[in-house]
């Protein structure tokens, strides 16, 4: 949607974040016959803006959205730490792609268990250097996954290195029958209503790389972009709030607002515990999904990871319709108990605040628009 000219030639983005702009998900469409679709396995090709066969058509009910992760593709600069990446990119993708659908009058539901070796066998996929990670059905009835033939082997990036870690805790998660697909929970009652369309509010959307700390939000925003971030997500979050109209500043466990679980004005410890960036010092508000991870089992630890993507995807979306700003954000795992005062481990941080500058739209599939680099304030 957006290319940016760097010192090694042009770097492209995708319509949702990623971490590190690393972008390691690769998308396929499994068409089932008797559809109004072209039947097969079609990999989309993001460059092109185009859908190649990559296989046979599927057995099965519903045509269905394959998401797929490359470890490699993130890991050679974040190693293992990486295949949370995988996770993350895919609830912010994710969340674009229910919303999307959501607008479009399309009933999609989101399969995160699923039999492992039949989707990598419809994508091509080795289950080491590339995995399946969620799939979602459009339409109604489960998902067409069953592979009538293998599908061609798709060219990754040139020899990538295994990471051991990713492919067992990968496989540890593994299954070998569908599972329910999420409950999308009830519509949430908000104060406030945004008028953008959600085609609009992608292009829209950025990771904001300066906030400005001299400025807060409205509480009625955080209120409405928390309440449609969490619709149907368990995992449980809390918010650090720096400067949010009508709020003490510190931290709260949504959707408590009513008084700060540690008050205190906690500008300084967010900076340090996202690694010194000043985003998560600059922005009005920080979102903390966290959880105590040693009670999940192989496959609920990666969909805490997916569900804590999708809410930031989703408070993403939500900032930039309300006239506010966000990004993803890292951090570092050791401090957040301290943090939170509990015991518990971090999934991932998201800062909306407002910006200090408004990003170019991106352009449409296939015509992205150039744009300028703005660094974060160092
Ligand atoms: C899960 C996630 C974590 C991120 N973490 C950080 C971060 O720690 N610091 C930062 O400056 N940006 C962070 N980002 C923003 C990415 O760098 C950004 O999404 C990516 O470069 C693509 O750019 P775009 O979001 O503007 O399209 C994160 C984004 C996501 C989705």
């Amino acid at each position: 949607m957006r290319t940016i000219e760097g010192s090694h030639g042009t770097h492209p983005f995708r319509a949702a974040g990623s971490a590190g702009g690393r972008f390691p998900l690769e998308v396929y469409v499994a068409v089932p016959d008797g559809t109004s679709l072209p039947p097969g396995v079609h990999w989309y090709d993001p460059m092109q803006h185009a859908l190649v066969q990559a296989g046979p058509a599927p057995r099965g009910v519903a045509p269905a959205v394959i998401v797929t992760g490359v470890p490699w593709r993130t890991g050679w600069r974040y190693r293992e730490r990486g295949w949370r990446h995988v996770y993350w990119d895919a609830g912010t993708m994710l969340a674009q792609l229910l919303a999307l659908a959501d607008s479009a009058g399309v009933p999609a539901a989101l399969y995160t268990r699923f039999p492992d070796a039949a989707v990598a066998t419809l994508t091509g996929a080795d289950r080491v250097h590339e995995a399946p990670v969620a799939v979602v059905s459009l339409g109604d009835g489960p998902p067409a996954l069953d592979p009538a033939g293998p599908a061609a082997a798709g060219a990754l990036d040139a020899a990538p290195v295994e990471f051991p870690l990713v492919t067992a805790a990968q496989r540890a998660g593994e299954r070998d029958r569908l599972g329910e697909p999420w409950d999308r929970g009830a519509p949430a009652d908000v104060p406030v209503h945004a008028s953008a369309t959600v085609d609009a509010v992608v292009a829209a959307r950025g990771s904001q790389r300066r906030m400005d700390d001299t400025r807060g939000l409205p509480q009625e925003l955080l209120r409405t972009s928390m309440s449609v971030a969490l619709r149907g997500i368990g995992v449980p979050h809390w918010v650090a709030v720096h400067d949010v109209e009508d709020l003490a500043a510190g931290i709260y466990r949504w959707p408590d607002l009513e008084a700060p679980t540690r008050p205190g004005a906690l500008r300084d410890e967010l900076h340090r515990v996202c690694l010194r960036q000043f985003l998560a010092r600059d922005a009005a508000f920080v979102t903390i999904a966290a959880a105590d991870v040693g009670r999940l089992d192989d496959r609920e630890y990666r969909e805490a990871q997916l569900a804590a993507g999708l809410a930031e995807g989703r408070l993403h979306l939500a900032a930039y319709a309300l006239g506010a700003s966000a990004s993803g954000m890292t951090f570092i795992d050791s401090e957040v108990p301290e943090l939170l005062g509990e015991p518990l481990d971090a999934l991932l941080f998201t800062c909306v605040g407002v910006p200090a500058y408004r990003s170019t739209a991106g352009g449409p599939p296939g015509a992205p628009s150039r744009v300028r680099m703005v660094t974060p304030r160092r």
